[in-house]
């Protein structure tokens, strides 16, 4: 939970996924601004030195434990579905658990895409990541409502088979790949049915399985 204290002494508290990685000092949020919104449109004015709150206790299913051995590693996500991703490609431990990594983002507009767009062009050159890295990451996007290098839902993407076409990648395979989901609540309905079509089974911390999901945070 991350939030800003308020003068009537009752905090605005929202869920955010920390998107930097486990290893990392500094600890970064990725955020929608809502004009009018109660939290982010106060968070976006927030100087160096005022005061925020942060939970004590993550929590969340999109963890590496919850996923079985395989080769490859999805990660689906629209909106700030990528945030939870934006950390698990700059840990070693993802690149140590999988040999192939493909993140794919999908948002309404182009300029939606900038910070995963730029994190993985960064990604190559970081001192710390980068070498590990090498050619084992792979990112997909596409846009919904406007004109763009691919455009279409990521559901429509997998369902033809254009994804693994576009990415030069097998198509999802229970025995060698494994998923994760992050989006809104109908984006991770409708590609459930085509991840468990694909052969895939759901899996939690306690057992660990194909594939996870998790809700996107509004933040
Ligand atoms: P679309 O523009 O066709 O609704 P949102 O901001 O509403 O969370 O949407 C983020 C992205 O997720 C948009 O590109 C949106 O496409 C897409 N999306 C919304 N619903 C679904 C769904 N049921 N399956 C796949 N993608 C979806």
């Amino acid at each position: 939970m991350l939030g800003l204290p308020m003068p009537d002494g009752k905090p605005i508290l929202r869920a955010y996924s920390v998107t930097s990685p486990s290893w990392d000092e500094e600890l970064e949020f990725f955020s929608i601004k809502v004009p009018d919104g109660p939290l982010t449109s106060r968070l976006q004015k927030i100087k160096s030195g005022d005061e925020l709150i942060l939970g004590k206790k993550p929590t969340g299913t999109l963890v590496l434990d919850a996923l079985t051995p395989g080769k490859r590693l999805y990660m689906f996500s629209t909106g700030t579905g990528f945030a939870p991703f934006a950390s698990l490609i700059r840990d070693p431990e993802t690149y140590e658990k999988f040999e192939e990594v493909i993140v794919t983002h999908t948002c309404r507009e182009l300029d939606e895409l900038q910070y995963s767009q730029q994190m993985i062009e960064n990604l190559s050159q970081d001192p710390l990541i980068g070498e590990l890295v090498g050619g084992r990451l792979k990112y997909f996007s596409s846009t919904t409502r406007c004109d763009s290098k691919y455009v279409g839902r990521i559901t429509h993407f997998i369902e033809t088979g254009l994804l693994y076409e576009h990415i030069d990648t097998p198509a999802l395979n229970p025995k060698s790949d494994r998923v994760m989901i992050c989006g809104s609540n109908e984006m991770i309905a409708d590609t459930k049915v085509l991840i468990e079509k694909a052969g895939l089974t759901e899996g939690a911390n306690n057992r660990p399985a194909e594939y996870v999901i998790e809700k996107a945070f509004a933040g």
